[in-house]
């Protein structure tokens, strides 16, 4: 009974920030379209067969979500975490930013950072206003709004959608079963405001966890949600995906959420080969990141959307790579992926050592 209350409360929580998605998206268009004609993208619309279908399959992911917490994977309070209030307070300054990003947008402009920072600090293709937004990841502002924001465009399915790295990456750590769980250490690549590192929290309460962000700003609000949990403080750490500060066979598993999408082909494949230097042998690499070309051809127009809408310069080349070729590229084995809702998600082993 109390497990059947509880998933009600879920499913209506879950149905609730659609909802709130959904009409946010709707009224700002529509101010947008008001206030600045020359800032609105053309969006193709949807067919009512597809948008059925989207619904169809975030309720597969809800009830997939609902499931793993259930058989114990994680905790089902994870179901509800959310900084509500803060997320609240920040709310109007969501909509007091939108003038400047569509002043961004109307005039092309996706260089438009603070004035303070260390562009030799950065890869280039780093420095631009990656969904327009303001500061692109250099500053607390942008860092302050991001959760929202993220929340805003998924229709509330982010959190859910970056839970789905918990069961194959588990999966993956069964290898490690005689170690001690404080002897098991997770790399988060690109953690950006940690909202990934508090999911693995939930599902290894004693493991040793690190989160890598190239935004100082991003780490620094990830450091504000991690501090209030219980346990070791995750070890947050500035660095480049590319070529990261860690010794060889370091860490047992490696996790990567939305980060792949906003990296040229090269880099991507960069990173993929860090995360093999890194892992131990039989450890397991877990990525997640948009649905691609080749896995999910009937939502071709919601990715095309998405990248007339929002700065996402290397968004169509991402959607038509081959992130299995690359993973076997970098050395990985065992290579599997599955697809939840928007979210693909891949899971790599390397190599175990023969005795
Ligand atoms: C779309 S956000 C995803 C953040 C987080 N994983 C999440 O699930 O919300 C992309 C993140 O990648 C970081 N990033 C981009 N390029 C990077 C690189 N080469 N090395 C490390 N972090 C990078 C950005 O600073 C940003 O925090």
């Amino acid at each position: 009974m109390a497990d059947q209350l509880t998933k009600l409360a879920y499913r209506t929580l879950q149905q609730g920030k659609a909802l709130f998605g959904v009409t946010h998206k709707e009224m700002s268009t529509r101010l947008m379209r008001l206030l600045a004609p020359d800032g609105s993208p053309s969006m193709a619309p949807l067919p009512e067969g597809l948008l059925g279908e989207l619904r169809h399959n975030m309720d597969a992911l809800h009830e997939r979500d609902w499931l793993e917490a259930e058989q114990g994977l994680y905790p089902a309070s994870l179901l509800f975490d959310a900084p509500w209030l803060d997320w609240a307070s920040r709310y109007p300054l969501v909509w007091l930013d939108l003038p400047m990003t569509w002043n961004r947008r109307s005039q092309r402009n996706v260089r438009d950072l603070p004035r303070d920072i260390d562009p030799k600090a950065y890869p280039d293709y780093y420095l631009q206003n990656f969904h327009h937004q303001t500061d692109g990841y250099l500053s607390d502002h942008s860092a302050a709004l991001y959760d929202l924001q993220v929340e805003i465009l998924f229709n509330g399915t982010a959190e859910p959608m970056r839970r789905r790295v918990l069961a194959p990456l588990l999966r993956g750590l069964n290898a490690f079963a005689d170690r001690p769980a404080s002897q098991i250490r997770v790399l988060d690549v690109a953690t950006g405001t940690g909202r990934t590192l508090r999911q693995l929290r939930g599902a290894l309460p004693k493991a040793q966890l690190v989160g890598l962000d190239l935004s100082t700003a991003y780490l620094r609000q990830a450091n504000r949600w991690l501090a209030e949990l219980p346990g070791e403080l995750p070890q947050l750490v500035q660095g480049n995906g590319e070529s990261m500060p860690f010794a060889d066979a370091s860490l047992q598993a490696v996790t990567c959420v939305f980060l792949l999408h906003e990296l040229p082909a090269q880099a991507r494949q960069n990173v993929l080969n860090e995360c093999f230097r890194l892992l131990e042998p039989g450890g397991v690499l877990v990525l997640a990141d948009s649905i691609q070309l080749a896995d999910s051809p009937q939502f071709t127009p919601v990715m095309d959307n998405f990248r007339r809408g929002f700065h996402e310069p290397y968004y169509r080349d991402y959607i038509g790579d081959d992130i299995e070729a690359r993973l076997a590229t970098a050395g990985f084995e065992a290579i599997t992926a599955e697809t939840h809702f928007m979210t693909r998600v891949w899971s790599a082993r390397k190599r175990a050592r023969t005795a």
